[in-house]
């Protein structure tokens, strides 16, 4: 009896609670394991809705960027790309998310810059050189002014537009690319861009902001179907010349107490936020519900079938309670004495497990295309690392079928309204040096361990 204890005590010690094996151990053969950029935040140097909207300020005077700074040469991508390349081999990442700037691509209506797409061809041979697939964005917040000065997503013309773009894209690109985000996060883009007024082009109106949130959706689709049509090169030999996705901004909500109201307003803030997006791609209908507001429910043509996986950028978690002052008849807020980074954003240590849980049970892979902490002093990121990897080996594990895990960022980059105010990479840069050294946070050892830990299993 004592004996055969000790042997299932044994055999039990043999295959190893995860949390012994090695972080980056649990990880499935296969996965992507990598870090996130995007072109407006690194590259320098670009002219679009952005860089204009830089120079503005409120009507009460304070500047549209917190720290009064602008974009301007930010990291320096546009020249330092190889730099950004040689982190990602010191990482050992085998992939990275990576956005084409689309204001640098099509400067002007149907001009295609081909000096801009020869420099964005030479960065993808060079990954892939390197063993590093791309994920590449098509649209990372950041519009053309010519784009934005026709109504920008308002506008009649948004949608073919932006299909004629993304097939020069195709064409151009998509024998080095099979993995392809077309929008990032379209429900923080209408939010800030369309309800709050924080971003370009500044408008505080939920009705517009609901309209331009549906028609991303239709913008994914069209997107979707330009990219299959015109990328029919399988570069990566896994015997499909595309996957694709969008990247889409979920947060766990929190109910602040279990009275009707706040329940009511956390699970209808949960739906319009999180889950509008993932079920009007498995239905093909967005159902967009502001109560008193707006009710969209309406067929997406092509968006059915258009998810080959689920992008999810995941952040922190929010709670929620009724608040019929506001426009979205919530608020939401961070508990006194919660961990919090610097940019305030709850940090919560079970947060993409749970995530991961949820957003399993759709058909689709997962892939984590950002996840990561404004944290400069670095004494988080470790943590957040290891239990952010965990919960992904948890989850696996459990049968979720995880396929990639995008840190954000590569680097410090600049970080929309907060200017250079929030530190996210896992390599500092001082923005104030002219070189934009590259220098390793010592966080970025629990990557490089994790990575090294999955390849050696695989
Ligand atoms: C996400 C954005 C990304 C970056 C991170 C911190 O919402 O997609 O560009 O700003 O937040």
């Amino acid at each position: 009896m004592t004996r055969s204890l000790l042997l299932i005590g044994f055999a039990l010690a043999a295959c190893g609670p995860l949390s012994e094996k090695p972080l980056g151990a649990g990880l499935p053969k296969n996965f992507l394991l990598g870090a996130a950029s995007a072109p407006h935040q690194i590259e320098g140097g670009l002219h679009n809705d952005w860089s204009r909207w830089e120079e503005g300020s409120f009507p009460d005077g304070s500047p549209h960027i917190r720290d009064g700074s602008r974009s301007a040469q930010s990291a320096r991508s546009w020249e330092l790309w190889p730099q950004d390349i040689a982190a990602l081999e010191e990482l050992g990442a085998n992939s990275y998310r990576l956005g084409i700037e689309w204001s640098r691509l099509e400067p002007a209506p149907g001009v295609w810059n081909v000096e801009a797409a020869a420099r964005y061809r030479e960065m993808l041979i060079a990954l892939r050189a390197k063993g590093i697939e791309p994920v590449v964005t098509v649209s990372h917040f950041t519009l053309p002014t010519w784009f934005a000065d026709q109504g920008g997503w308002e506008s009649e013309e948004a949608l073919e537009r932006f299909a004629a773009h993304c097939r020069r894209v195709g064409l151009a690109f998509g024998d080095l690319v099979d993995i392809w985000v077309t929008l990032n996060e379209p429900n923080v883009y209408a939010l800030f861009s369309y309800a709050t007024g924080q971003w370009p082009p500044g408008v505080q109106d939920m009705k517009r902001a609901t309209r331009v949130y549906a028609t991303l959706l239709h913008a994914h689709a069209v997107a979707a179907a330009a990219l299959r049509e015109t990328d029919l090169f399988d570069a990566n030999g896994d015997g499909h010349a595309t996957f694709i996705g969008l990247a889409h901004h979920v947060s766990l909500i929190q109910p602040a107490s279990s009275s009707p109201l706040d329940t009511a307003v956390a699970a209808a803030t949960d739906d319009y936020a999180n889950e509008s997006v993932p079920r009007a791609a498995l239905t093909g209908r967005v159902t967009l519900r502001v109560p008193g507001v707006i009710e969209i429910d309406e067929a997406v043509p092509g968006l059915k079938g258009s998810f080959d996986f689920l992008g999810l950028n995941f952040y922190y978690r929010l709670h929620v309670r009724a608040d019929f002052s506001s426009m979205s008849l919530s608020k939401l807020y961070v508990p006194e004495g919660h961990q919090v980074s610097d940019l305030g954003g709850e940090v919560y240590g079970d947060g993409l497990y749970r995530v991961l849980k949820r957003y399993g049970g759709y058909p689709w892979p997962i892939l984590l295309t950002e996840n990561g902490i404004a944290d400069a002093t670095d004494k988080q990121r470790p943590k957040f690392l290891q239990d952010n990897l965990r919960g992904i080996e948890r989850a696996v594990a459990e049968g979720v079928n995880v396929g990639g895990y995008f840190y954000w960022s590569l680097t410090d980059n600049f970080e929309w309204a907060e200017g250079y105010g929030g530190k996210f990479g896992l390599y500092a840069i001082d923005f104030s040096e002219p070189r934009r050294a590259r220098v390793a946070r010592p966080s970025s050892q629990v990557f490089r361990d994790a990575a090294l830990s999955a390849n050696a299993t695989k």
